[in-house]
């Protein structure tokens, strides 16, 4: 049985009148000095070479990327034994299959065939009991162990055990499959995660995540630019004003200042306001009425798991974690979303975004979820036009760097975990 939070159709209705007041008194201030906690930050204005310079992209790839935990799926993607998908990585110029063995347990290998280094799998998804290669028809186990050669006999000093696939190390957090192209990585998936492990243990991500709904958008824009406008809250007002008019905002909080903000070492933490006098539309209405979407916030706050909205606010509307380098994770009431940003170029990006919701019982319950499915596409589409249209001028040397503010500061903390792993501006400091 879900706890109590969870529960959807069960009559936890926010706001179902539509408010007359202008405003609540809040219990707290908006206006938390973000930096003066974290004065390793400092407030200078950020690079804007870092998005646009193909030198900087090469040192992501090697430098990050082949040295992370990667988040590719959930384990739902793999149902029984034979069940894999195929997730390209462009920056590390690779392909990962990630497959259910016979034996329940998921692997992963290079998607890359022993014979000639043909791509082994090429759709998405799918079922098989052996993988071929559609080139010369070499097949391999769910194991990655090489089964099949035609013509075999042909080869030289052939042993077919020396031409398996090559493995790629896999850990599991909570149904979310991770990989590392270090076969041997230095750290466990669960040290690696550290405090964002910590701060979401007792979600129920497994009940959650039934049902879901996701996009993938090719983006014409650098992948930091994209991920940050998930990292900052001062768009909200403006580029949002159509599809969330009041849902975060309010007279006391017009900006919609976070109230809280947690900088670790690679990842960072939000906690964001919702409006407790926001006006529902009479679709919302019923919408909220059989399940959580993303303006609903009428929650019991003892079933939050305590690493969600750690500062115990009331007018809470949602947590984000940021797991370095590209997947971020939005927690809200009864409901869940990821997005994550795979750079293919210095700029274009993959952009993948999940919304999951548990299994509807009813068609009430489904029609709460379509409902969120659809304000967060409506949402999506006014974020995609606008990171477009920054990188579309980025490289015109008008500016060289940006400006960021206090609320901005999950950016600045962004860039420079980016900066310390590249070492980009440090190499050139040296040699000067
Ligand atoms: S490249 Fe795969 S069988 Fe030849
Ligand atoms: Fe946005």
């Amino acid at each position: 049985m879900l706890p109590r939070l969870w529960k959807i159709g069960s009559g936890f209705i926010a706001n179902t009148k539509r408010s007359t007041k202008t405003c609540t008194p809040m219990s707290a201030d908006f206006n938390q000095r973000w930096h003066a906690s974290y004065p390793e930050l400092g407030t200078d204005p950020v690079p804007i070479e870092p998005l646009i310079s193909p030198a900087y992209f090469a040192l992501e790839r090697d430098r990050i990327f082949r040295r992370v935990w990667l988040q590719v799926g959930r384990i739902e993607q793999l149902p029984e034994g034979g069940s894999y998908f195929v997730k390209d990585i462009p920056i590390c110029q690779t392909s990962i299959v990630v497959v259910r063995g016979k034996d329940g347990q998921v692997r992963a290998f290079h998607n890359v065939c022993s014979h000639r280094s043909n791509k082994l799998l090429w759709g998405r998804r799918g079922s098989c009991q052996v993988m071929t290669c559609k080139f010369h028809g070499w097949s391999y186990g769910l194991d990655g162990k090489l089964s099949f050669v035609p013509d075999e006999e042909n080869f030289f000093h052939f042993d077919k055990g020396r031409h398996g696939l090559t493995p790629v190390a896999t850990e599991i957090w909570n149904g979310f499959i991770f990989i590392h192209l270090n076969p041997h990585p230095q750290e466990t998936l669960r040290e690696y995660l550290a405090e964002v492990a910590d701060g979401l243990t007792g979600y129920p991500f497994a009940q959650l995540s039934t049902t879901r709904f996701s996009w993938r958008i090719d983006l014409r824009a650098n992948w930091k630019i994209a991920q940050d406008a998930f990292q900052e809250s001062y768009h909200l007002p403006f580029m949002h004003k159509q599809s969330l008019p009041d849902s975060y905002t309010s007279p006391k909080n017009p900006f919609c200042h976070y109230f809280g903000v947690k900088l670790w070492t690679h990842h960072r933490r939000s906690s964001s306001y919702g409006n407790p006098d926001h006006c529902p539309s009479p679709l919302e209405i019923v919408a909220q009425r059989f399940g959580s979407s993303v303006v609903n916030r009428t929650f019991a706050m003892e079933d939050l798991p305590p690493g969600v909205n750690p500062e115990r606010r009331r007018e809470w509307a949602l947590d984000t974690f940021m797991v370095f380098p590209n997947f971020n994770i939005f927690v809200l009431n009864g409901t869940y979303l990821t997005h994550q940003f795979w750079p293919i170029a210095p700029d274009r990006t993959l952009w993948e975004v999940s919304t999951y919701f548990p299994a509807a019982q009813t068609a009430g319950q489904r029609f709460s979820q379509e409902y969120g499915k659809v304000l967060l596409r409506d949402v999506l589409l006014e974020d995609a036009s606008t990171l477009e249209a920054t990188q579309s001028v980025l490289a015109s040397g008008a500016k060289t760097h940006y400006v960021l503010q206090e609320q901005e500061i999950l950016v600045r903390h962004a860039h420079k975990v980016v900066e310390d792993w590249v070492g980009f501006y440090r190499e050139r400091e040296n040699r000067q």
